[in-house]
């Protein structure tokens, strides 16, 4: 039997009793109605409205510059197309790291205006009064740790992150203080798979990886990415399941071709 069969509607809940049963959970990104409702037909566990928007959908080189009202517009739209996946909405940059009180107020935005379920935001220590707020009012956080794309212009690349003692050393700590604090899930981004397998064991709280090796509870990649609709972007950790790009290309050319020699409409395609 498939996850789709076995949970008709997926809750933070649910998400626990499948780590606890060792079932895998499958999260992708969405940022459009169209989307994601395939992915949710498809029978797809978490939708994440990823920050990556600002890389995908807008065309920024970094997450940095994609607002508020931008998450909350891709929200409302997945929003409107999601009946059974649970929907992840990131936090932008600058929404939450320098105030608990502002990190509060945009979620109560992102949950009141998009009806979404729950919201990410990235880092341990560092942002631990925010996530603490956030959760006391109630609202699902799903913690991010590793490499945090927010960051980037800290860490200067996007290199593997963690692979020195020190900085495994605190993922490990800032990880345990998210799922202490109340966070109901943690993506770990491009880590060594062996950290990403030590945190999976020491945490009961399911961890969703992207780069993270095969032992953590779920895997996540940008749906973009994994259709091959982007094309640069090649990570070891990114498996391409199609060559959207060229498909689409394919298809754009062969209706310029029509329209240009008279082949569109035909007979049929007319009143
Ligand atoms: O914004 C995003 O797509 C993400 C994933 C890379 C986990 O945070």
């Amino acid at each position: 039997m498939t996850s789709t069969s076995i949970y008709p509607k997926i809750t933070t809940h649910i998400l626990k009793e499948m780590k606890l049963k060792g079932e895998k959970i499958a999260m992708l990104t969405a940022y459009d109605y169209s989307m994601a409702k395939i992915l949710d037909k498809a029978g797809i566990d978490i939708i994440l409205v990823g920050d990556s928007a600002s890389n995908v959908m807008a065309g920024h080189t970094t997450t940095l510059p994609i607002t508020l009202n931008d998450m909350i517009y891709h929200a409302s739209s997945v929003m409107r197309a999601v009946k059974r996946a649970l929907v992840v909405v990131d936090l932008p940059f600058g929404t939450y790291q320098g105030d608990s009180k502002e990190a509060l107020q945009s979620s109560i935005r992102i949950m009141k205006e998009s009806g979404a379920n729950t919201v990410k935001l990235e880092g341990g220590e560092e942002v631990i009064e925010s996530v603490e707020r956030i959760l006391s009012a109630g609202i699902p956080v799903m913690g991010h740790l590793g490499l945090t794309p927010q960051s980037i212009h800290k860490f200067g690349t996007y290199v593997v992150r963690a692979t020195d003692e020190n900085e495994a050393k605190k993922l490990i700590k800032d990880a345990h203080l998210l799922e202490k604090a109340g966070c109901f899930s943690i993506v770990l981004e491009k880590i060594p798979a062996k950290l990403g397998a030590q945190v999976t064991k020491e945490l009961k709280i399911p961890i969703i990886g992207i780069g993270a090796g095969p032992d953590v509870d779920g895997q996540v990649l940008v749906l973009h990415d994994m259709l091959g609709i982007t094309q640069k972007f090649s990570p070891r950790f990114l498996r391409r399941y199609h060559n959207l790009s060229e498909e689409i290309k394919g298809s754009v050319k062969a209706y310029i071709s029509d329209v240009k020699n008279l082949n569109f409409p035909n007979e049929r395609e007319q009143y």
